[in-house]
């Protein structure tokens, strides 16, 4: 079996909610992805929520002018979203559910009941040469779904996983991580490209950076936190030795 290169894509996100909390510039997310990408950055993750409660349509288009690197332009699957992403033609759009009053993106996209809201948005995305991926629940029947939906690529939600290693209960981690094996197995058998995501962090990373079909992590709370004792470029440097240890 192929083992794939593994890509950190870092997330940004939390940046601009920083500066948000007091309008003006500072800090700045550009500044930051360009810090991440010379720390070791493969690609920059960005989220243009609705409410816009974070990243702002000036920062994906200041980032498409800014970056070297592919920009992953995380999306709910709304035309106004797809009528941006079709625009600006980032190298990737990553489907993700979004709800108004959730805090975080909380669980992955339900693509078997919304397969017919997909399939014309997936369709008119990957027309314009942005490579597709949806955000979800590491399970079979989504991977089939996956597939049936004509994504190249599905992003793994570990959200699930990384807490049941943030609370210690091993038996949790164990099952949850199970389900990650499984359905990266089973996706990467028919054809499709795998990533991860959500709740990453130092302690949780390796088993999943391990997976040899994982391609790609995409990670932001834990290094933007991180950052804040370490500095990015060191949060970064350390994500990423990380990954390199798992997979040696
Ligand atoms: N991948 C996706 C699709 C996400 O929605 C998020 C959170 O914005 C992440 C990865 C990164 O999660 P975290 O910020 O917890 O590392």
């Amino acid at each position: 079996m192929l083992t794939s290169p593994l890509r950190l894509g870092v997330n940004i996100d939390h940046v601009a909610t920083v500066r948000n909390a007091r309008g003006g510039h500072h800090p700045d997310p550009i500044r930051a992805a360009l810090t991440a990408v010379e720390a070791g950055a493969d690609g920059i993750t960005a989220h243009l929520r609705e409410d816009r409660r974070h990243i702002r349509d000036a920062d994906i288009a200041a980032l498409m002018e800014a970056l070297t690197v592919p920009l992953n332009f995380e999306m709910a699957a709304t035309d106004e979203m797809v009528g941006i992403a079709t625009r600006l033609r980032p190298h990737a759009a990553c489907l993700v559910p979004e709800k108004r009053e959730e805090r975080t993106t909380e669980g992955g996209l339900d693509i078997v009941g919304t397969r017919d809201h997909l399939a014309p948005r997936i369709a008119a995305l990957s027309a314009a040469g942005i490579r597709v991926s949806l955000f979800v629940e590491p399970e079979e029947a989504v991977m089939d779904m996956a597939r049936r939906l004509e994504a190249p690529v599905v992003e793994l939600h570990t959200g699930s996983y990384c807490e049941a290693v943030s609370e210690g209960d091993a038996a949790r981690t164990a099952h949850e991580l199970s389900r990650i094996v499984r359905a990266t197995e089973y996706g990467a058998g028919l054809g499709l490209e795998i990533h991860a995501g959500h709740g990453l962090a130092l302690d949780s990373v390796a088993p999943v950076a391990r997976l040899p079909q994982v391609a790609e992590l995409n990670i932001g709370h834990a290094l933007i936190g991180e950052a804040i004792f370490v500095g990015l470029a060191r949060a970064v440097s350390d994500m990423r030795a990380a990954m390199a240890a798992a997979r040696a």
